[in-house]
């Protein structure tokens, strides 16, 4: 049995199920190198469909996360409780570059047919419900099928296909399931569930207005930076802040004692006019937004907005613990799976893992709405049709190339290149020697996370590594950490904590002795996040750090996307290489080919 699952408003992907197996799932910005491209997922759909080697003809169902009248209702009830303040949600107000607007723009250009994201809640409810009556004839279209098709459209509640993605691909028998996001299809922002063997069941809905990633988006566009896109930007940010406005900050979300939260709705507008900003009364008590510009050495982030991003995400790590230790609690349980869009808050992960009696954790790679795909597939395959759960790999389901494409595009470019016999050997040394390199393996990882297939590699015992990959490739802000990867036997050693992380969702502590041995991966507030690699998930990239390690005693690398700022992370060897060409990369290492610059030969290198 074909499921073919589709993800759409921001991050939109695709993913196919056969009989519970995870055959293929990506997201669109991958294809179309449009960040967190939220069109219909064609090209993601065709992917998935060559990878399995069918067409849509073969396809039994389609899964949809999102659910049609439930949010419309949920929306009405708002909008009276608000009334008349919630007319603003007819407004069209579209300033700093938004993509979405209020209700009669959204109507009179195609329900958002051009992409909407939720950061104007009153357009996207619309643009939501025309989906799910054009989400059948829309991947007919994707993929040019005009034949007949057996395929039935299942609309999944949104937040249990968040829940799916987590509990059914994890390796728990039964877990606690914790999804936590800006807004699903019933306004549930946040779900408690247990997940047992192929059944979830609810425990508790908390729903918007009272939403944790909601507070969080807010926030984020308060600090100047763009909602739903950049709260990691913000995360990395935090640590750099003071602890000036924790206590204030405690207003704004009050903890109840049956796991449950409010927001204190005077700080903020989304529930009048469904836009993601702070009220009058917040810029009164902490003053004006920042502007959003770009933030550069001379542009840099001033010490008070630091200071209200280490207050956001303090709020952020109490909320999130309080709902986990009340889980726990009322489950009983030891292990937790988490998923939805804030679990990518990876400081939040590790002290819910921590801080916790929770002795287990596991994290989808994609928790934000492009792994929702997967989930709402499984929700057919897996909790409607009982089949068994997925048993193989869940992270590495993107593309793979073949060495004649690789050595094609290679030669099309026209760059020199030359086949290196070990790789994984010929790397290491090179990065040992100080390059930076780019490194396209096997099939492409899902998720906002390279997890090295698709990574930059650098070395961790260079203070100046992270400065260089800025200068020379990322060109971003310089406030953000880079993070590790990790040998997994090894993590013990230099980490608070040797837990898995194979999906770089957990960040650690560096052990206080270690820190100044990689400089690179440390944060400034002593942390890292951490991906730990086995032989078992990533044999090639686990020879890679090991032989990293032997020859210099260093487990680990540097490790981030491979890809210029702002850009998607590169899929084939065309963006590998055009990524290369256009910035200062000193390497790539493309399947079994190696290719360097000439300006690029450092001292030391062969
Ligand atoms: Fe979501």
């Amino acid at each position: 049995m074909y499921v073919l699952g589709i993800s759409r408003v921001h991050d939109a992907a695709a993913a196919l199920v056969r009989d519970g197996e995870i055959i293929a799932f990506a997201e669109e910005e991958r294809f179309t190198r449009v960040k967190h491209d939220g069109r219909f997922p064609s090209r993601a759909v065709e992917f998935c469909l060559n990878q399995a080697g069918i067409t849509l003809a073969e396809v039994d169902h389609v899964a949809f996360y999102w659910q049609r009248w439930r949010e419309a209702v949920h929306a009405a009830t708002v909008f009276a409780r608000y009334f008349p303040k919630t007319l603003a949600v007819f407004r069209n107000e579209r300033d700093g570059g938004e993509k979405s607007a209020g209700w009669v723009d959204t109507w009179r250009h195609g329900g958002g047919s051009g992409g909407v994201d939720d950061f104007h809640i009153g357009g996207a409810v619309l643009a939501h419900i025309k989906r799910t009556y054009t989400i059948g004839r829309e991947v007919r279209d994707a993929v040019g099928y005009t034949g007949p098709t057996k395929f039935k459209v299942h609309l999944i509640d949104h937040h249990r296909s968040h829940a799916a993605s987590a509990f059914y691909v994890s390796p728990f028998d039964s877990a606690a399931v914790l999804t936590l996001d800006g807004i699903g299809s019933d306004g549930t922002s946040t779900c408690l569930a247990v997940g047992e063997g192929n059944k979830i069941t609810d425990l508790k809905r908390i729903k918007y207005p009272h939403s944790l990633g909601a507070m969080y988006a807010i926030v984020t566009g308060y600090l100047g930076f763009y909602p739903t896109v950049d709260e990691g930007k913000v995360m990395g940010l935090a640590p750099l802040g003071k602890d000036t406005y924790v206590e204030q900050f405690d207003d704004l979300v009050q903890l109840d004692n049956d796991g449950g939260y409010e927001l204190d709705l005077s700080w903020f507008t989304h529930h009048t006019n469904g836009r993601h900003m702070v009220s009058r009364k917040f810029i009164d008590t902490f003053g004006p937004p920042r502007p959003r510009t770009r933030v550069t050495a001379e542009n840099p982030v001033p010490q008070h907005y630091m200071d209200i991003a280490y207050a956001l995400q303090a709020t952020l790590e109490k909320a999130g613990l309080h709902l986990a230790k009340w889980l726990q609690a009322r489950t009983g349980m030891t292990k937790l799976a988490v998923a939805g869009g804030v679990a990518l808050n990876s400081v939040m992960n590790g002290r819910i893992l921590l801080e916790t009696p929770f002795e287990e954790f596991f994290a989808q790679p994609a928790s934000a709405d492009d792994g929702a795909s997967v989930g709402a597939a499984l929700e057919v395959t897996v909790g409607r049709h009982g089949l068994p759960r997925p048993t193989d790999g869940f992270t590495y389901t993107g593309p793979e190339f073949t060495e004649a494409r690789m050595e094609k595009a290679l030669v099309d470019a026209g760059v020199e290149y030359r086949r290196v016999d070990d790789i994984a050997a010929h790397t290491a040394a090179e990065i040992a020697a100080g390059k930076i390199v780019g490194w396209v393996q096997g099939r492409m990882e899902c998720g906002p996370r390279a997890l090295g297939n698709r990574s930059l590699l650098a070395d961790p015992r260079d203070p100046e590594s992270k400065t260089r990959m800025n200068e020379k490739v990322k060109h971003r802000e310089a406030f953000r950490p880079f993070a590790p990867s990790c040998l997994a036997e090894r993590a013990g050693e230099y980490f608070v904590s040797d837990y898995p992380s194979p999906v770089m969702l957990l960040v650690f502590d560096v052990l206080e002795h270690q820190r100044e041995k990689v400089p690179a991966i440390t944060h400034v507030d002593g942390t890292a996040r951490v991906q730990t690699v086995s032989r078992t998930d990533n044999p090639l990239y686990h020879e890679l750090i090991s032989r990293f390690d032997e020859l210099t005693g260093v487990p680990m690398l540097v490790n981030t996307s491979f890809n210029d700022n702002n850009e998607p992370i590169v899929c084939t060897p065309e963006d590998a290489i055009a990524c290369y060409l256009k910035t200062d990369v000193d390497a790539l290492a493309l399947g079994p080919f190696w290719v360097q610059k000439p300006g690029a030969e450092l001292e030391g290198n062969k």
